[in-house]
């Protein structure tokens, strides 16, 4: 029988998450999953939010469990206001359903059918994602170590709505942009006037040093900047925040009204009630403890397992993920099946490009795996890639000086 619905062109734009497709896999037993961004569910202060909830139900539970403003609550905007490094009017802060809906906001807000945007190579695959639906042209802007090639980004920046940025610790490479290239990303993006829509989930994750200042620092107008409680409290929250502009942010106010009335107030409350107590310079200094141990397991265990197979990596200073290459021929699609048959799993990298992926890489988690794990993760891993590289040609036995070397 025909079914009696037509899809509208932008569902036809909607994938499902790679990542979420592997997630499945990675659910049988035995399998070390190195591929998820989840958080460690060891940082997630479950007393914190037990004794939150008991309070803020029994001073103020009708208002929280009643439908609330479209902005968010307004102690919690205060509170993001006055952390951030450079001066912000509550009023310029919008609390989102995650920092995910920021970026569905920022996309039906500035994203026409056909818009040129502008994303690192390779950026988040949740905003490719986001901003799919909007039918926008998304081009990647080279990149290097130290962030976006500026004489790229000044070929591809006319008529663009927007670049959008991940300055610190990024998903998926780790990399972060040092305080020279900020300064100079802010300025030529203000040069060319290019705005840009800057994502910071990460940035409080450092491990030896906080980053340098945010770009939205250097220039709020011509800025819009995105910031998450998942990383640092709980992801199950479902709390982000936009700071916009004051030409932007009622735009992105009405657009939220449409998607949701507004983001959990309970939940809002919650966190305010955690948060209010300097709550913050106690907890997060003990995440960054683990994650950065985390990575330098990771990091031996690479050092120790892949020095001789031509795998390029990364060593992040914060976050939650590295960037792998894999040697020449080798294609980290192909080999997942493999991977998760020696029982590891990885996201490829070709899902985080806009345009032009490279096959060869993929991205490794170090925070959701225990040390133990990470280790024969990476074992399982070296193992997979050994066995996939061409052999050397077997050298005939009539050479004495070198018989018998096949591998
Ligand atoms: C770069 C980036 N932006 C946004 C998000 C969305 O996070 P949330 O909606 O939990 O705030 C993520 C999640 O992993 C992310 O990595």
């Amino acid at each position: 029988m025909s079914t009696p619905w037509t899809l509208a062109r932008r569902a036809e734009r909607m994938n499902p998450s790679v990542i979420r497709e592997i997630l499945k896999l990675t659910q049988q037993p035995g399998i070390v999953s190195l591929a998820g961004g989840l958080p460690s569910p060891r940082t997630f202060p479950v007393d914190a939010f037990a004794q939150a909830c008991a309070e803020v139900l029994a001073t103020d539970g009708p208002a929280a469990l009643q439908y609330a403003a479209s902005e968010g609550h307004g102690p919690l905007r205060e509170w993001v206001a006055a952390q951030l490094p450079w001066p912000v009017d509550p009023a310029q802060v919008l609390i989102t359903t995650g920092s995910q809906q920021a970026l569905d906001l920022v996309g039906k807000v500035l994203i026409d059918n056909g818009s040129r945007v502008l994303v690192e190579t390779p950026t988040y695959l949740g905003a490719l994602q986001a901003f799919a639906p909007m039918e926008p042209e998304v081009e990647g802007v080279a990149c290097t170590e130290d962030g976006p090639d500026l004489a790229d980004l000044a070929r591809r920046a006319r008529g663009a709505r927007f670049m959008y940025v991940l300055p610190n610790f990024q998903n998926p490479t780790g990399r972060s942009l040092s305080d020279g290239a900020r300064d100079a990303l802010v300025q030529q993006a203000a040069r060319l006037g290019l705005p840009l829509v800057e994502d910071n989930p990460y940035g409080e994750l450092w491990f030896d040093q906080p980053p340098p200042a945010p770009l939205t620092a250097r220039h709020p107008d011509g800025c819009l900047y995105i910031g998450s409680f998942s990383k640092v409290l709980a992801p199950g929250l479902r709390l982000g925040y936009v700071v916009a502009p004051k030409a932007i942010h009622p735009k992105l106010l009405q657009a939220k009204q449409a998607a949701d009335l507004h983001t959990p107030g309970f939940n809002q409350r919650l966190a305010h009630e955690v948060l209010r107590h300097g709550f913050m310079e106690r907890h997060v200094p003990a995440i960054r403890t683990l994650y950065r141990q985390q990575c330098r397991t990771m990091l031996e265990a690479l050092s120790s397992e892949m020095a001789d197979l031509g795998v390029q990596w990364n060593a992040p200073q914060g976050g939650m993920f590295l960037w792998l290459r894999l040697p020449e021929g080798l294609d980290a699609t192909a080999l997942l099946p493999q991977a998760v048959a020696r029982g590891v799993a990885y996201v490829p990298g070709g899902a985080f490009y806009a345009d032009q992926p490279d096959p060869r890489t993929l991205r490794l988690s170090f925070v959701t795996a225990s040390e133990d794990q990470i280790r024969s993760g990476i074992a399982a891993l070296a193992s997979t890639v050994r066995e996939a590289l061409p052999r050397p040609t077997a050298v005939p036995a009539a050479r004495p000086q070198t018989s018998g070397v096949t591998a």
